[in-house]
């Protein structure tokens, strides 16, 4: 149900080795909701996703996802739920085909999923059709566009009722960024609950409904995504070096 709290984050620390890196960190995002993180390159946008991934396991804190309790999951446990990640930098498998790498996650949905496997496939090569005209191709082979557009699709072929993305803007030709944010928003408005972390903050508070502000670790700054973007002092205190 739309509006229903769906992942709850509470005193979230995390850090690598004896360097800590969130402090206190909480979250609350509802059922179909487009959140994004913003802040500064180092501000632990990274750390934060990967954590709730359960890549990185946190120093303090708790969770709820869908009332269980989320840091006890295992990683692939909490994809098998229904949580798809595209993850910072692309990482796609780069010696795969196109085709390859979207069947290794198509082959991770649960059992009795609705769709088959070629029709999820299909969907995607709807969404990009470059990836369609490629899907022979070694992923490695692929513009850095295409090769973000495959790491989008991949993380699309599990049919994730929430999809949390890293940066998926980062270093790509704005033709290409404008296609991934049009289709966040088509994902959003078909129910998808998104989390979205990104340097960009102009287009990540243009595209959500919440926005957080990290920076050194802590949340500094918490509301609606159109409003931090369009009040002058948020923008010169906290968003201008973005
Ligand atoms: N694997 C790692 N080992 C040690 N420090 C790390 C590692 N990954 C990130 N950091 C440090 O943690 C801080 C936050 O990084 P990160 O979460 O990647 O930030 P962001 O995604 O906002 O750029 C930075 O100071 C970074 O140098
Ligand atoms: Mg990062």
């Amino acid at each position: 149900m739309k509006g229903e709290s769906l992942l709850s984050v509470s005193g979230l620390g995390a850090g690598y080795g004896k360097i800590q890196v969130l402090r206190d960190v909480s979250l609350e995002v509802a059922e179909g909701e487009f959140t994004a993180i913003v802040g500064a390159n180092g501000a632990g946008k990274t750390t934060l996703l990967t954590c709730l991934m359960g890549l990185l396991r946190p120093t303090a804190g708790s969770a709820t996802f869908r009332g269980r309790s989320l840091f006890d999951l295992s990683a692939h446990r909490r994809v098998e739920l229904g949580i798809g990640y595209i993850p910072e930098g692309r990482r796609v498998f780069a010696e795969l085909s196109v085709e390859e790498n979207l069947r290794v996650t198509a082959t991770r949905r649960p059992r009795g999923a609705a769709a088959g496997e070629r029709e999820v496939l299909e969907r995607i090569y709807g969404h990009f059709p470059r990836l369609a005209e490629r899907r022979n191709q070694a992923a490695g082979s692929l513009s850095g566009g295409e090769q973000q557009m495959l790491a989008f699709g991949r993380a699309l072929a599990l049919e994730p009722s929430v999809l949390i993305a890293d940066e998926i803007s980062l270093g790509l030709a704005p033709i290409v960024v404008d296609r991934l944010f049009e289709l966040l928003g088509e994902l959003h408005r078909a129910g998808t609950t998104i989390i979205l972390a990104e340097q960009n903050a102009r287009l990540a508070l243009e595209a959500a409904q919440t926005a957080y502000v990290l920076e050194a670790g802590r949340v500094i700054l918490r509301g609606p995504a159109r409003e931090l973007g369009a009040d002058p002092k948020v923008v010169d205190a906290y968003l201008q070096h973005l």
